[in-house]
């Protein structure tokens, strides 16, 4: 069994990733209020502060997903073990919670293929290598793709005898707003065939306070992994942020269901981002929206997967039901 590592963000497709960089943040600099999207965050070092985010105790998000991958390890590999089967996983970062599944298929002596896909290059790196000294000599086979999330989804060969599962956790679709996750799973469906499944992990909605208290954690590892935004603009549009000016907060908003993060500017101040050949003033205490985090109900869930296409096998909860791993089946 290989563990093999491939990057598909290079030559034309890094210069058109970095296009887009610079091209959402030129739009978020010039919004009022300005608001840059979550996903400009995750560089090498911005998916290592993630890690960290994981493994905070008040971090429902992934306490409860790791809480439901040890519950329901079983239910997924029974939906699973009938058919050959390949792990697709999307956005998978340190992929720690995928680990508790994909031990259980090993296991079970399931053979089968894990493709883990990430824009952070370091991330995906580490995975495979972290798999490849755990899992040597096991049922499992690894190709991890530096990439975004359909161009990865497309280098991935297509075998009609093989079921593919396409994993999206940690709430990850909970940063983009609910038109744009409806455009993400009616895609996801369109690249998949009949009999596929999707498991996708979403924040239910819940006491604003314990989702303030989430977000909002004492060790301010929070506002690290919101400033470092600073950094990544920093170094990839030559800007001129200085971190000490700005601070970060979040909070649930009852307009947009979702948790909003914001670095707030402590000064007046005027920033030069060189690549973009551009100057913007912030204002004392003006507001950047950083991160977005839909909090979704279950009837909403219900009707992004039926509504696009899917049939709903099983809503895996964690004990409290503060979060949910959705498994839906692709019918054309
Ligand atoms: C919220 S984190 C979740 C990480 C992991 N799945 C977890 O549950 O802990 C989102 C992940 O998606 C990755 N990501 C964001 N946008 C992406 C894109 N367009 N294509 C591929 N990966 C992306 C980030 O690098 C990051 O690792």
């Amino acid at each position: 069994m290989s563990f093999d590592f491939q990057n598909l963000r290079s030559g034309i497709a890094a210069a058109s990733a970095d296009e887009q960089f610079a091209q959402a943040v030129l739009d978020g600099l010039s919004k009022t209020p300005k608001r840059l999207p979550s996903w400009l965050i995750f560089d090498d070092r911005g998916s290592e502060i993630f890690t960290e985010i994981t493994q905070l105790p008040g971090y429902h998000p992934a306490q409860c997903e790791f809480e439901i991958f040890q519950t329901h390890k079983q239910a997924v590999t029974d939906i699973l073990s009938k058919t050959p089967f390949r792990v697709i996983e999307l956005g998978a970062g340190d992929g720690k919670k995928t680990e508790i599944l994909l031990e259980h298929f090993i296991q079970c002596q399931l053979t089968f293929e894990y493709v883990p896909i990430d824009i952070s290059e370091g991330a995906i790196k580490n995975l495979v290598a972290s798999l490849e000294s755990r899992f040597t000599g096991s049922t499992m086979s690894v190709t991890g793709l530096a990439a975004d999330y359909f161009d990865g989804l497309r280098a991935v060969s297509q075998d009609s005898n093989q079921r593919n599962i396409v994993l999206f956790l940690g709430s990850t679709i909970g940063n983009m707003e609910l038109p744009a996750a409806e455009q993400f799973v009616r895609q996801l469906w369109e690249s998949l065939h009949d009999g596929d499944y999707v498991m996708i992990g979403f924040d239910l909605m819940k006491h604003p306070k314990t989702l303030y208290a989430a977000y909002n954690d004492s060790t301010g590892v929070f506002e690290r992994f919101n400033l470092h935004l600073l950094d990544v603009l920093n170094r990839k549009l030559g800007a001129n942020f200085v971190k000490g000016n700005f601070v970060q907060q979040g909070q649930y908003h009852p307009r947009s269901h979702a948790v909003e993060s914001f670095v707030y500017s402590t000064r007046e101040q005027v920033v030069r981002l060189e690549a973009l050949g551009k100057e913007f003033t912030f204002d004392a205490w003006e507001p950047m929206q950083t991160e977005h985090s839909y909090k979704y109900t279950q009837a909403e869930i219900e009707s992004l997967a039926v509504n696009s296409g899917y049939q709903i096998v099983k809503h895996l909860f964690d004990a409290q039901a503060h979060f949910v791993d959705s498994v839906w089946e692709v019918k054309t």
